[in-house]
C-alpha cells in the first residue's frame, strides 16, 4: 500500500471510535521501531516530521528512510497503509517542500496568528495542496509548553473556541483540526491533577459532525521510563503526562490524531542510560541503539493497542 494520505484513515477512526497514532521521527531506529509495531499490530500509522527533524537530520534522510520502510514493507508482503506527514509547519514555504516532495500530508500551524491572519495562511496552504492531492492539518487555540521555538506559558494557553472551529474549518476547507483542550507539548505536562477539558471536544464535535480532531501533546510520560532515567544518572523529576484513560476517551469522541514524540525520547533515553550504566564496557552503537530501538516498538505497541485502538484497523 505504500504511502497514503489520512482521508480514509480518519472516515475509518472517526466511524470506529478510535485514534491513528502520530509519531514523530528524528532517526532511523525510530522510525523502524514505529514501523515494526504498526506492522506487529496490523495498525495504520502517521510518521510526522518537524521543522526541528528536518533541521536536524536533513529533510531528504527522513523522507528516504520512510520510503524505504515503506518499500521494506512492500518487499515483505505487509500492507499497513502509512502516511508522511509534516508536523507543525511553520510557514507556506516549508508545507510547499514538503507537498513538492511526496509528503501525503501536511500540517499549517497557524496558531501563532491571530484569527483572520490564520485563516488567510491556512486556505493558502490548502489550495496548493489539494490540487496536488495531499491533505492538510490546521490548528486553532494555543498549546501550553514549547512548540519548536515558541515557548507558551500555561497561563497563556487558550482553549479552543467552539464557534471559531466551526468558522475556520469552513473558511479554510482544511482537512483536520488540531484544538486546544488543555494538552502541551514536552514532558511537563500538569503540575497538579490533569485536566482536559472534554466539554470543549463535545461542543466541536457537535458543530463540526464527522470532522477529524487532532490532540497534540498527548504523550502519557510513562512514569517507569522517568523512573529508569532518574535511577540511571538522569534529572526529570516531576515529569508528569496525559493519563491514558483521558487520551483513550478522547479517541471515543471526535479525536482521530494522537501525536506521541516526548514518549519515544523517555523510551529511547531511559534505555540507552540503562545500558550504559549496566553495561559500561559497551562501546558499539548497534548495542544501545537497538535496545533504544526495540524500546520505542514495546511502547508505540502499548500505544497501539490499549490506548488508542487502532490495531487490526490497517
Ligand atoms: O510538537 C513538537 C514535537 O514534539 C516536535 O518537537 O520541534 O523538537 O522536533 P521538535
Ligand atoms: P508530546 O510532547 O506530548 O509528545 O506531543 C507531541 C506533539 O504534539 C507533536 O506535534
Ligand atoms: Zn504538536
Amino acid at each position: 500500500m505504500g504511502l497514503v494520505t489520512s482521508k480514509e484513515m480518519f472516515e475509518k477512526a472517526y466511524q470506529g471510535g478510535y485514534a491513528v497514532g502520530a509519531f514523530n521521527v528524528n532517526n532511523m531506529e525510530i522510525i523502524q521501531g514505529i514501523v515494526e509495531a504498526a506492522n506487529e499490530t496490523n495498525a495504520p500509522v502517521i510518521l510526522q516530521v518537524s521543522a526541528g527533524a528536518r533541521k536536524y537530520a536533513n529533510p531528504i534522510y527522513l523522507k528516504k528512510l520512510v520510503e524505504a520502510a515503506a518499500e521494506c514493507n512492500q518487499k515483505a508482503g505487509k500492507d499497513i497503509p502509512m502516511v508522511l506527514h509534516l508536523d507543525h509547519g511553520p510557514d507556506f514555504e516549508t508545507c510547499k517542500d514538503c507537498i513538492d516532495s511526496g509528503f501525503t500530508s501536511v500540517m499549517i500551524d497557524g496558531s501563532k496568528y491571530d484569527f483572520e491572519e490564520n485563516v488567510a495562511l491556512t486556505k493558502k496552504v490548502v489550495e496548493y495542496a489539494h490540487a496536488r492531492g495531499v491533505v492538510v492539518e490546521a490548528e486553532l487555540g494555543k498549546l501550553a509548553g514549547i512548540e519548536d521555538d515558541v515557548q507558551v506559558n500555561e497561563k497563556d494557553a487558550m482553549y479552543t473556541d467552539p464557534a471559531q472551529a466551526e468558522e475556520f474549518v469552513k473558511r479554510t476547507g482544511c482537512d483536520s483540526l488540531a484544538i486546544a483542550i488543555g494538552t502541551s507539548h514536552g514532558a511537563y505536562k500538569f503540575k497538579g491533577e490533569a485536566k482536559l477539558r472534554f466539554d470543549i471536544l463535545e461542543e466541536i464535535g457537535k458543530r463540526l459532525p464527522g470532522f477529524p480532531i487532532v490532540l497534540h501533546g498527548a504523550s502519557s510520560v510513562p512514569q517507569e521510563f522517568v523512573a529508569m532515567c532518574n535511577e540511571y544518572g538522569g534529572n526529570i523529576p516531576g515529569a508528569k503526562g496525559v493519563p491514558e484513560e483521558m487520551l483513550r476517551k478522547a479517541a471515543t469522541m471526535a479525536v482521530c490524531k494522537i501525536n506521541i514524540d516526548s514518549d519515544i525520547r523517555l523510551a529511547m533515553t531511559a534505555n540507552i542510560r540503562e545500558c550504559f550504566t549496566k553495561s559500561p564496557e559497551v562501546f558499539d552503537p548497534r548495542t544501545y541503539l537497538g535496545q533504544a530501538r526495540t524500546a520505542v516498538k514495546d511502547m508505540v505497541k502499548h500505544k497501539i493497542v490499549d490506548v488508542l485502538g487502532c490495531d487490526n484497523k490497517a
